[in-house]
């Protein structure tokens, strides 16, 4: 299985690209997604100074936190969350090499754009109200139309590189066009499901996710977790077995998930915590599973950061939902701690992995020791305010919103760290643009010097 997923994906063994050109596409999506990070963080401290200083609203008019919350939020998923998977589909459809790659770059560009569009409309104060969901208006219509441009891209990736070694085979084949075809139905489904009067299932107790959607869009992660490897890199020789139970753990799980069956349901019902415990699993299985797998030097550092967010976002998150727990919890900060563990913490390490063995070499970009451990450090810290807050918040509902010493000195403190985790996100994108222009210098030059070289 994982012999023929490596040959499926894995794309770029035995080509002679100069490494510049290679990396070329992957750096300028890394720089759009970063600039996106630096933005919707440097709108995280806004939102923290003015929740410490609510005066600041009144300065600001008509934007006010209500309209800059769906900006922090849309742009920090649709923006750096989304961008380092569009490198990826880039470099797995083969659109960061030849004809296609010319197109790659406006393809960015215009997804850059959208996202703009989008912020100004929820400026203004045209959303849609649905958490992640809040394009409305032309917003709409253009983010959808900024995937299917994309999906145009990797089409025409497709169409060019039919006979080329990335299509050789009819598993390489079949994967890619179904790949599209799944890509195809992004821009639609995120059409319809922008619409408000559209609702899950959820839980009659809380007014949440059940048990059973959230084992859903957990084993989506897991699925991208599996996945994503034969994209990056090639197994190790002998490592066939623990990729086996990997997937076979993966396949029994998601039947799980399907018996479960969906509908409002309560987390109080047994089978829905025992099931959602079932992805303790993965606790050991994830890096067992990554250990199998060749990987770039410069990622080292970054798959422990992962590996380890992840080791603690499953238990934790598990407990979150324990009867008793998530009623304590529900709707306090205890619950935007566990958002920025999950998002700020797993996915950002996730991601950055992906784009360091992405850029190989340039992936340096991310590695400066300062930078990674005032990241890292900084959410961890904010993760243990928040959900101190959230414990008190749960015994008194009025705690975060009455202004008193022990609030000022929570919501304080976390704005001091947002402005170490904005401090660390310029680094990055500051390192970015040299690398951008040390690119360009490179490829004007003779085309020898890396551009490592040329920015040290
Ligand atoms: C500069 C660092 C950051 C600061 C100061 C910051 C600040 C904030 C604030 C004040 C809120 C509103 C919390 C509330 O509802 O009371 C929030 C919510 C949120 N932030 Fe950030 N943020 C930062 C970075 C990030 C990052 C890097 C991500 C994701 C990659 C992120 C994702 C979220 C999410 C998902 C929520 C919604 C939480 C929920 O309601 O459950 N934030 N942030």
């Amino acid at each position: 299985m994982s012999q023929v997923l490596t040959e499926v994906l894995f794309i770029q063994e035995g080509e002679s690209v100069p490494p510049q050109d290679l990396h070329r596409v992957v750096a300028y999506a890394a720089w759009h997604s970063l600039a996106w990070l630096v933005f919707a963080n440097a709108v995280g401290v806004l939102l923290a100074l003015m929740l410490i200083f609510p005066a600041v609203n009144g300065w600001l008019g008509e934007w006010t936190y209500g309209r800059w919350m769906p900006v922090h939020m849309n742009l920090q998923l649709y923006g750096w969350c989304s961008l380092p998977l569009v490198a990826f589909l880039f470099k797995a459809y083969g659109a960061d090499r030849g004809a296609a790659a010319r197109w790659s770059r406006p393809a960015l560009w215009v997804w850059s754009a959208a996202l703009a569009v989008g912020s100004i409309s929820w400026l203004t104060g045209h959303a849609s109200g649905k958490l992640f969901l809040d394009w409305t208006g032309y917003a709409r219509v253009l983010f959808p139309l900024a995937l299917l441009f994309l999906w145009a891209v990797l089409g025409m990736a497709t169409v060019r590189g039919w006979r080329s070694q990335h299509f050789a085979t009819w598993p390489a084949r079949i994967t890619k066009i179904a790949g599209l075809a799944l890509l195809l139905l992004i821009p639609l489904l995120l059409y319809v499901a922008s619409n408000p009067a559209l609702y899950p299932p959820i839980n009659p107790d809380t007014g949440g996710p059940t048990g059973a959607s959230q084992l859903e869009s957990v084993l989506v992660i897991i699925a991208v977790l599996l996945l994503l490897p034969y994209g990056l890199t090639k197994s190790k020789n002998g490592s066939m077995r623990t990729g086996a139970l990997a997937w076979g753990v993966f396949v029994a799980e998601a039947l799980l998930c399907m018996a479960l069956g969906r509908g409002d349901i309560s987390h109080h019902r047994p089978t829905q915590y025992i099931s959602l415990g079932s992805l303790l699993v993965w606790l050991p299985l994830t890096p067992a599973y990554y250990s199998t797998f060749v990987w770039h030097e410069n990622t080292r550092r970054w798959r422990v950061a992962f590996l380890c967010w992840w080791c603690i976002l499953v238990p934790t998150g598990w407990c979150l939902f324990l009867p008793g727990v998530l009623d304590h919890f529900k709707f306090t900060d205890g619950l935007v701690a566990h958002s920025l563990l999950a998002m700020a913490g797993f996915v950002s390490s996730l991601l950055i992995f992906v784009l360091v063995q992405l850029l190989g070499e340039d992936g340096w970009i991310f590695n400066q020791r300062l930078s990674f451990y005032a990241w890292n450090a900084s959410v961890f810290a904010y993760v243990l305010v928040m959900l101190y807050a959230g414990w008190r918040e749960g015994n008194d509902a009025a705690f975060s919103l009455v202004p008193g010493l022990v609030r000022n000195v929570i919501y304080t403190t976390r704005l001091l760290l947002g402005v170490v985790i904005l401090a660390a996100s310029v680094e990055w994108l500051k390192d970015a643009t040299r690398l951008l222009r040390a690119n360009k210098q490179a490829a004007q030059g003779t085309g020898q010097s890396t551009a490592r070289e040329v920015v040290g």
